[in-house]
């Protein structure tokens, strides 16, 4: 792995000495279920290969620094910190060391040297990697009691608490807990999981990742505009959360409510949520060609319903769906990032290249794509 190479080379650099080990932690693809984690749905990402690396070694208590082979600038480093003190890119591992001394743990002092091959920016989840590689060394280095079914909250904590970033559970639960061959059917309630088997190449299938490369715009703003709108909807439905809703009392929630952008915000969750356990169900019969179609309802929702795709990202949709993609979605929290198609295996220069082709009619930077196959979570190399 190059890019654990990497980390190693970049800690002996700055720290002159051999790390005490290799972490590593990858992105992820959302297989489907968008937006549903924050409303306590279900989501079934698959693991990238791609990951981030922290290479670690010991530091006097108390004291954290952190260097990453991404940015030019000097090392960083800190103490005991408070949520926000930190920022940048260096506020995820500080907001890591805070969580977990926030929940009680004797967190060692370390050096950490970190690289990274997730496309940042790309909606694959980096930032998560990142979380979740230094998570990992600093549990493992400390010998810390945190189960690895818990360690998905303390991230996210990180991240919504310490860098204020107001995400759900899905990235940092992929970049954990996923496996190998599996995509991971995850209840972000009761955070109860199930590995469904997810060999595609055995089936002659595969998926096709389209970074559509279009500049990430009011992500932020955005992405807390839905969250607010799905929660003031329960609010007024009078449950805990959307899913809550089922699918046959729909009609029933929708005509409660009197506004129409809220209306459509929660009938993209309730049908998201039923989409993912449709899509569960057909992996688990071995129906795998099949799951096509609710792909592509998903992306339709998102981009009608939910408002959160771009003219990038429906382009690549179809485009990959005229070339014979059986179903194609945008995937991750939407405003720019990847596509992703299940096609034939065989079909893939060709599912590329109709992609190229329709970008290069519009004034859109061409894309970027490549097979995704499901890698490992979180783990010591
Ligand atoms: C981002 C967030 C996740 C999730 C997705 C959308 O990736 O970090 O928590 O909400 O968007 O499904």
């Amino acid at each position: 792995m190059t890019v654990a190479s990497d980390a190693a080379a970049a800690f002996r650099a700055q720290f002159g000495t051999e790390p005490a080990g290799l972490w590593a932690a990858p992105g992820r693809v959302n297989l489907i279920g968008e937006h549903t984690d924050y409303n306590d749905g279900f989501v079934l990402p698959f693991a990238l290969p791609q990951c981030t690396v922290a290479a670690v070694g010991p530091a006097p208590a108390g004291e954290w620094t952190v260097c990453s082979t991404a940015t030019d600038g000097d090392p960083v480093s800190f103490g005991p910190t408070e949520p926000g003190e930190v920022t940048g890119w260096a506020g995820y591992p500080a907001g890591i060391v805070w969580a977990l001394r926030d929940a009680g743990f004797d967190v060692p002092g370390a050096r950490i040297a970190l690289a990274s091959e997730v496309p940042v920016g790309s909606g694959l989840s980096s930032s998560a990697a990142l979380e979740s590689s230094v998570l990992t060394a600093l549990v493992d280095l400390g010998g810390l009691d945190l189960p690895v079914d818990r360690r998905p909250a303390l991230a996210q904590r990180a991240e919504n608490v310490y860098v204020g970033a107001p995400t759900g559970i899905l990235d940092q639960s992929a970049s954990i807990r996923c496996q190998a061959g599996r995509a991971l059917f995850l209840d972000c309630r009761s955070l109860e999981v199930e590995q469904i088997p997810f060999d595609l190449a055995a089936e002659g299938l595969a998926i096709l990742v389209v970074n559509s490369n279009a500049p990430h715009q009011h992500v932020d703003g955005e992405y807390g505009a839905r969250r607010k709108s799905c929660e003031e909807a329960a609010r007024i439905l009078g449950v805990p959360a959307l899913r809550d809703v089922p699918l046959e009392g729909l009609a029933d929630a929708l005509a409660k409510l009197d506004d129409d952008v809220m209306r459509r915000r929660v009938r993209h969750i309730v049908t998201e949520d039923q989409r993912v356990l449709d899509t569960v169900a057909l992996l688990r019969a071995g129906r795998t060609r099949e799951i096509g179609p609710l792909l592509t309802a998903s992306h339709v929702s998102m981009r009608d319903d939910f408002e959160i795709t771009v003219a990038q990202v429906d382009v690549a949709v179809e485009a990959a769906l005229e070339a014979g993609a059986y179903g194609a979605r945008m995937t991750g929290g939407g405003f720019g990032g990847c596509v992703l198609a299940l096609i034939d295996a065989d079909r893939a220069a060709g599912t590329t290249a109709a992609v190229e082709a329709a970008y290069a009619g519009r004034s859109f930077t061409p894309p970027t794509s490549w097979i995704a196959t499901a890698g490992p979570g979180a783990t010591k190399l």
